[in-house]
């Protein structure tokens, strides 16, 4: 089966064709391109919608055009078209839907819906690089995956390709949100994931105590914006010179918000580069330890055979490292896998790796964008 998938759902603007043997539970590329508007994005501290859905109206007619010349497959060869119907940003989703729509009608290729959550944990049985063709065979269920993205921390259990029971997510922020959010009052770019790993590298990640919120509670949910609060705190008390308490409004959590929306911290001067670095490491490991701590009591509780990365916040080495560790100090049986770090962002081959597993068809006319599908 050979499949064009298209992806839009947020600022990335991304088509790949890719092709599944039916003897083989893993899925080949032959063609991944993505369009991104984060230099935008970055200048401005977050995705503005409607400059995301701008930028994908110039790119998706292009992206599909090279996935297709790239895959040297001709449109007659390809079975269907997948594409993300949900969650997402309304207007990005329709770029990609519509697109869908248009092409499918056509061209006459049927449609495959996809979840872009599930999209991300289907990156992990895709096969870029033969090398990793063998590991990708090894996948065994059940499994626990953990999904952070942006916008998303989930915890679910696999019990095959179609069976998934959610066992937790996130009250507030997203990890990857925390990231971006914490970067923010740090005047780091957009998205500041990458970066406060790479300033981590340099910093002290014992020098400030955050809190790890919820790592012990009994359920499988997570809750960050705590962090991002003490966070905001600590640097309000390095730029005054003053006791967190003394550096917090009264009415904290709105005037927190507000602030953070602002971007206002304490008037000062800029934190020293070491400073942030330092805060940058333990902000990366409180997040660590607790999406760890988590998926490991989760991997312990369901016993299962494997645990699956995914999503933007998946590229991080310190969490792939963490987890590795943890599943060796207690000499559990459990494999850990991760898709290579440019299919844990958004990407369309993963949109195109879930609906070879799931080829639903239908026909071009039914699809409907749904920005809150979640997963039923
Ligand atoms: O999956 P993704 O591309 O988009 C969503 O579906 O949300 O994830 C983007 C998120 C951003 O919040 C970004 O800061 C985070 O992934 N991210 C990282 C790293 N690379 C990307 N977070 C921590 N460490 C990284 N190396
Ligand atoms: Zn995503």
């Amino acid at each position: 089966m050979k499949i064009l998938a298209i992806e839009t759902s947020c600022d990335e603007t991304a088509a790949a064709v890719v092709s599944k043997n039916p003897k083989e539970n893993y899925v080949k590329v032959l063609a991944n391109v993505v369009a991104s508007s984060l230099t935008f994005h970055a200048k401005t501290g977050g995705i503005i919608p409607d400059i995301a859905a701008r930028e994908q109206l110039k790119f998706i007619i292009p992206v599909v055009e090279k996935a297709i010349d790239n895959s040297k497959l001709k449109i007659k060869d390809i079975d269907a078209i997948a594409v993300t119907e949900g969650p997402g940003l309304i207007g990005s989703l329709l770029i990609g839907v519509e697109t869908a729509k248009t092409l499918g009608y056509l061209w006459k290729k049927p449609i495959i819906p996809v979840n872009h959550l599930l999209g991300h944990i289907f990156a992990n049985f895709v096969s870029e690089k033969s090398k990793i063709k063998n590991q990708k065979s090894k996948i065994e269920f059940p499994a626990i995956t953990l999904l952070v993205s942006g916008g998303h921390t989930d915890l679910l259990l696999m019990k095959d390709y179609n069976n998934f029971e959610w066992l937790g997510g996130t009250r507030d922020d997203a990890a990857g949100e925390a990231f971006d959010k914490i970067g923010r009052l740090l005047n780091l770019p957009y998205p500041a994931g990458p970066i406060i790993e790479k300033l981590s590298e340099r910093g002290i990640a014992s020098r400030f105590t955050f809190p790890r919120p919820m790592i012990g509670s009994k359920d499988f949910d997570f809750s960050f914006s705590g962090l991002k609060a003490a966070v905001w705190r600590e640097v309000n008390k390095l730029k005054r010179g003053v006791t967190p308490e003394e550096g917090l409004p009264t009415a904290r959590t709105e005037r927190l918000e507000g602030a953070l929306a602002g971007g206002k911290l304490a008037a000062g001067p800029q934190l020293k580069e070491a400073v942030i670095a330092d805060i940058c490491a333990c902000v990366q490991k409180s997040i660590i330890e607790v999406l760890v701590r988590k998926t490991i009591r989760a991997a312990k509780k369901y016993k299962v055979k494997s645990i699956l990365l995914g999503g933007g916040v998946a590229c991080n080495q310190k969490l792939r490292d963490h987890l590795k560790f943890e599943i060796g100090n207690l000499k559990l049986e459990i494999k850990l896998f991760y898709p290579e770090k440019s299919l844990c962002t958004d990407n369309a081959a993963m949109i195109g790796s879930y609906a070879c597993f799931h080829p639903e068809k239908m026909s071009w006319n039914k699809i409907i964008a749904n920005p809150e599908l979640y997963f039923d």
